[in-house]
Parts: structure tokens; sequence; C-alpha cells
């Protein structure tokens, strides 16, 4: 499959053979069809850990001899990513920061091909897996990015959707992170932020706590240990993310929400409970206090079969 040509993540132009955009000026190096915003640049000590980590456990990877056709029907069967890809219009701009190894990206892309997904993330070795796959699945509405979420090398106010799962909480500064995240989104355009909630992740936390007595977690406390049907590199990722991660912070809701706010958007739900009839990006009533100590209570309650280990999405829209 021919690789598709890189293009700009500030102006989506071709920069093919470029280390520069011949219309923004941002400067890059490319490899293969990655571009480079960070190059050799010292990102910071917690930002290289962060980093070197998940050089070697790249987050969350693919299976071998996965296909276009494969991530399309697993992530279908994904009650969150076909909620999302329903919610999404077809030919919307979408930002993911933090992307990982970009399944989540690639799927948005291959679902709508007239979208634009731009997947940024700060492991050069992620986005290598990511446009590997990209590559071989001819994804080319897909862009992957190597960028730093306190640098991000997009404009404020330019997308239409920006997703965030699993990343502000592994940054020296999650509420900065989560601003700068933010500041991406449009008017009118829709963030879907996933963090590790307070409540959500005290189960897991407590399943952790055993792992520093036992050194080895307990797989029948852990639903995704449990899998029969997993294989172990995976296993292995998760056991070195979930329980020996260099650097993660839990979140409560009622303050990520307030930061948001802060930044001039309004809640419209939060996941769990899952977003049905195509509805993700419709508003829902701001729980009140009750309200949200009801809705922590049962991200708490939920613990031990919880697949995501206590990440809450809080979806919200900048007015
Ligand atoms: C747990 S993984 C989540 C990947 C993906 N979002 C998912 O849900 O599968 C966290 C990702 O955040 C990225 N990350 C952490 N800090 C970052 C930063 N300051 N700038 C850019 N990416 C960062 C890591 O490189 C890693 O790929």
């Amino acid at each position: 499959m021919a690789v598709p040509p890189p293009f700009c993540p500030r102006c989506l132009i071709s920069v093919a053979g470029q280390e520069a955009c011949s219309s923004c000026g941002l400067t890059f190096e490319t490899c293969g069809g990655l571009v480079d915003t960070i190059g050799t640049d010292d990102r910071g000590k917690k930002a290289g850990e962060v980093e070197d980590f998940y050089s070697v456990n790249p987050f969350p990877g693919y299976a071998a001899g996965d296909t276009r056709g494969t991530l399309l029907d697993r992530s279908r069967r994904a009650h969150f990513l076909t909620s999302l890809d329903e919610a999404i219009p077809t030919d919307a701009h979408v930002l993911e920061c933090g992307c990982g190894t970009a399944q989540l990206s690639a799927f948005l892309a291959c679902a709508a091909q007239d979208r634009t997904v731009i997947g940024v993330d700060g492991c050069r070795v992620s986005l290598e897996h990511a446009d590997q796959f990209r590559q071989r699945a001819g994804i080319d509405n897909l862009q992957l990015v190597r960028g730093d979420l306190f640098k991000l090398p997009v404009e404020e106010q330019t997308y239409q959707v920006v997703i965030s799962r699993g990343v502000v909480h592994h940054t020296p500064d999650p509420d900065e992170a989560t601003r700068q995240v933010a500041r991406r989104v449009a008017p009118g355009g829709v963030l879907v932020l996933g963090f590790y909630e307070t409540w959500g992740r005290m189960v897991h936390r407590a399943r952790r706590g055993l792992t520093r007595v036992r050194k080895e977690p307990i797989r029948a406390l852990d639903p995704i240990l449990r899998k029969r049907d997993l294989d172990e590199e995976k296993k292995r990722i998760w056991i070195e993310d979930q329980y020996r991660h260099p650097l993660e912070h839990i979140l409560p809701m009622p303050h990520v929400l307030r930061v948001l706010e802060s930044e001039g958007f309004v809640w419209l739900r939060s996941i769990p409970p899952a977003a049905t009839d195509g509805g993700m990006f419709n508003m829902t009533p701001k729980p009140g206090a009750l309200g949200r100590t009801l809705l922590r209570s049962g991200w708490m309650a939920r613990g031990l079969t919880d697949p995501d280990a206590g990440l809450i999405s809080l979806v919200a829209r900048r007015l």
C-alpha cells in the first residue's frame, strides 16, 4: 500500500518532503508518515520518563494481524466507540490529544472517509506502531503527529471535536493539560475528556496497593487480567500501565468540570452512564451536589467489574 503523504496538523496541507509548512511555518521532522514537532527537544524529566515508559509499553497496542476490518469490527462492538462515531459528523475535523498507538483515531478515520483526524502523542515509538498500522490499512485521512500536550502544534479553537482519554492524569500538571486540550475546541465544538476519577479509581487504587505487598497483581480481582481471550502481551502492557506507571494523578470530577467551565464549556454528560441513541453529544441535566455524589458512588461501586479501572469521560461543549 502506498504511504499517504503527511499533512500539516495546522493547515491540513501536504508537507511531503518538507521540514516546515509552507503556509503556517510550523517546523518538524518527518519520518514515514509521521510529523514530529518535538525532535530532540528536552521535554523535562517527568515527560521524558513518561515517554520512556510508553516506548517500552506502547498503549493500547495492536493485536498481531490487525487490519482495517478487524479494527472496525472490534471498535463497533465497543459501545463507547460506536456512540462516539455516531455523534461525530462524518466530515468533521477531529483532534485526539495523547492518542498513543491511535486505535481510536484510526477507527474514527476508517469509519468516515470524509473526516479528517489528527492524532497527537508525545511518544515516538507508540506513533511508529500507529503509523505502521495506518500504512498497512491505507488510512489517508489520519495524520499522526509527535507533539507535547503543553505545546500542542495546532491552533486554539479550531477543532469541532477534541478527544483526550487517559492522558491528562499522566502529566505533571493535569489542570493545565486539561486547559491546553480544551482550548483546541472550536466555538460550538465538543470535548471528550477521559481521566481517572478519584472515586471511580478507588477500587483500583486498593488493588494496586495490594500489588505493592505481593509484587504481582491478583489476576482474579482485575476484569482485564481475568479475560480469557486477551493475549499475554496485552495483559503485560495493562499491568505496566495500571500497576507500575511512573506518573499518575486521580482527579475529582467536580474539580475537572470547574476547570472546563472556567474555559467556557458547559456540561453535556458524563460516561458512564452509557450514551444511547447516537446522543453522546446531547445535553443531559447537569447534576447538583446530590446527583454528583450518586454518580460518583456508582462509579466507585462498579470498581471490581469496570474494564476501564475508573476512567470516566466528561463530555462538554464550548459555547
Ligand atoms: C494511557 S495512554 C492513552 C492512549 C490512548 N488515548 C488510549 O486511550 O488508548 C497515555 C498516552 O498519553 C501520552 N502522553 C502523556 N503525556 C503526554 C504529553 N505531555 N504530551 C503528549 N502525549 C502525552 C503518552 O505518550 C501515552 O501514549
